[in-house]
C-alpha cells in the first residue's frame, strides 16, 4: 500500500481508508439498538475531539496527565536503563506530549532508533511524526493511522538487537471493559519478545470518588463538551439529526466496578433519525446513552489483568500522591 507520507525519516501509513465509514456505521447501529444504548469511545476523537481532549489534560480537575508526566520526569531514565530500549511503539499516541520525555531519555542514553505512533486520528499522527524528526535528529518515525483493536498486526517487526517498549499511556486501557481489556493485552503481548521487550502501561488508580468524579465533570464544562462531541460526529459522518444541546453530561464513579461511567442523558422524549443507517431511534425522557467507561486500578487488578495476558510485572512506578501508576511488564517465558 502507498504510504500517506514519506520524507526524511518519516513514513505514515493509514489502515483506515475505505471500509472505515462502515466500521463507524456498524458500531453505531449495534450500539443504538441495544436495550441499554451505548457508543464506543474511539469516535470521540475527530479533530475537534482531539482539541477538546487537549484542553481536558490542562484542567485543574483532570490530574491523570500531570501525575503521569511527573512519573515520567522522575523515572524515564530508569525505564530506559532497565529496558535498554531503542524503539518505542505507542498505542493511542495522540499529541505524544508526555512521550517526548521518554524519547528524550532514550536519545540521551544513545539508544534511540525508531518511534512508531499508532492512533485513529490521522492529523495527530502526521503532525507528531513531522515534529519529532525535527526535534530528535536521526530518529526514524513509522506512523500508523489505525485502530489499536484491529491493526496491531500492522506494527512493523522489531529490529534484531533493538529492545522495544510498547507504551499505552493516559489510562486509555481503562476505556476497555474488563474482558476486552484482557483480550487487548494478549494482542499487545504478541508485539513483545520474551526476555527482550517491555510493555509500559499507564493506569489511573482507585481513589476518593469525589476526586475521580471531578476529573470527569470539570467546572468549566470542557468534559461535557467533549462528551457531547460524539453526537456532532454522528450528525456529520452518518447524517444523524441529534439535537446536541438537548443531552446532559453525566459522569459518576461506579463503586462496585470501580470505574467512571460517562453518559449523555436526553432532556426529554426525542426521536433521532440516522440517515446513513436508515434508522429511527427513540429516546425516552431522561434516557441515558453510555459513551465511555474509565476503569480505575488497584495493584491487584493490574497484576490479574497482566497475568491473564501472559505478562509479568517488573516495576510499578507511582507519583508522590499515589494517584496514577506506570508499570513495566514483560512476557512470561
Ligand atoms: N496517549 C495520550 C492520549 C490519550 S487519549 C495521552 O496519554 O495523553 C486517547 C488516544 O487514543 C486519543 O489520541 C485517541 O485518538 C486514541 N484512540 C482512541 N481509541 C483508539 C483506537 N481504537 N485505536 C487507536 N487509537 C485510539
Ligand atoms: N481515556 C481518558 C480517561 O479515561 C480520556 C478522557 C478523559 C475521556 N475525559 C474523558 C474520555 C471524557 C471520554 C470522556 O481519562
Amino acid at each position: 500500500m502507498e504510504p500517506l507520507l514519506q520524507a526524511g525519516g518519516v513514513v505514515v501509513r493509514s489502515f483506515l481508508a475505505a471500509g472505515e465509514d462502515r466500521a463507524l456505521a456498524d458500531d453505531v447501529l449495534d450500539g443504538l439498538t441495544r436495550p441499554f444504548k451505548e457508543l464506543p469511545p474511539k469516535h470521540f476523537y475527530d479533530a475537534r475531539g482531539a482539541e477538546l481532549f487537549d484542553r481536558i489534560t490542562e484542567l485543574p480537575e483532570y490530574y491523570p496527565t500531570r501525575a503521569e508526566r511527573e512519573i515520567l520526569v522522575a523515572h524515564a531514565a530508569d525505564v530506559v536503563a532497565l529496558t535498554g530500549a531503542g524503539e518505542l511503539v505507542e498505542l493511542g499516541s495522540g499529541t505524544a506530549a508526555k512521550t517526548r520525555i521518554l524519547l528524550r531519555a532514550m536519545h540521551d542514553a544513545g539508544t534511540l532508533r525508531r518511534y512508531v505512533p499508532l492512533d485513529v486520528t490521522e492529523s495527530m499522527v502526521r503532525a507528531t511524526a513531522g515534529e519529532l524528526v525535527q526535534e530528535l535528529p536521526g530518529l526514524e518515525v513509522h506512523g500508523i493511522v489505525g485502530d489499536f483493536e484491529r491493526h496491531l498486526a500492522e506494527v512493523p517487526p522489531p529490529e534484531a538487537g533493538v529492545p522495544r517498549i510498547v507504551a499505552f499511556l493516559g489510562g486509555t486501557i481503562g476505556n476497555f471493559p474488563p474482558g476486552s481489556r484482557r483480550r487487548f493485552l494478549r494482542g499487545v503481548r504478541r508485539l513483545l519478545r520474551p526476555g527482550v521487550d517491555h510493555l509500559l502501561l499507564g493506569t489511573d488508580l482507585v481513589k476518593d470518588p469525589a476526586v475521580l468524579e471531578a476529573a470527569y465533570d470539570d467546572a468549566a464544562g470542557v468534559t461535557a463538551e467533549f462528551n457531547r462531541n460524539v453526537l456532532h460526529v454522528l450528525n456529520r459522518e452518518l447524517g444523524a439529526d441529534f439535537e446536541v444541546g438537548a443531552f446532559d453530561h453525566v459522569a459518576f464513579f461506579d463503586r462496585e466496578h470501580e470505574w467512571i461511567e460517562l453518559r449523555l442523558r436526553a432532556q426529554r422524549h426525542m426521536h433521532v433519525h440516522v440517515g446513513a443507517l436508515a434508522l429511527d431511534v427513540a429516546f425516552a425522557a431522561r434516557e441515558e446513552l453510555r459513551t465511555e467507561i474509565s476503569a480505575k486500578f488497584t495493584r491487584r487488578r493490574l497484576d490479574g489483568d497482566l497475568g491473564a495476558a501472559g505478562l509479568r510485572l517488573v516495576r510499578v512506578l507511582t507519583d508522590p500522591g499515589d494517584r496514577f501508576a506506570l508499570s513495566l511488564s514483560t512476557p512470561r517465558r
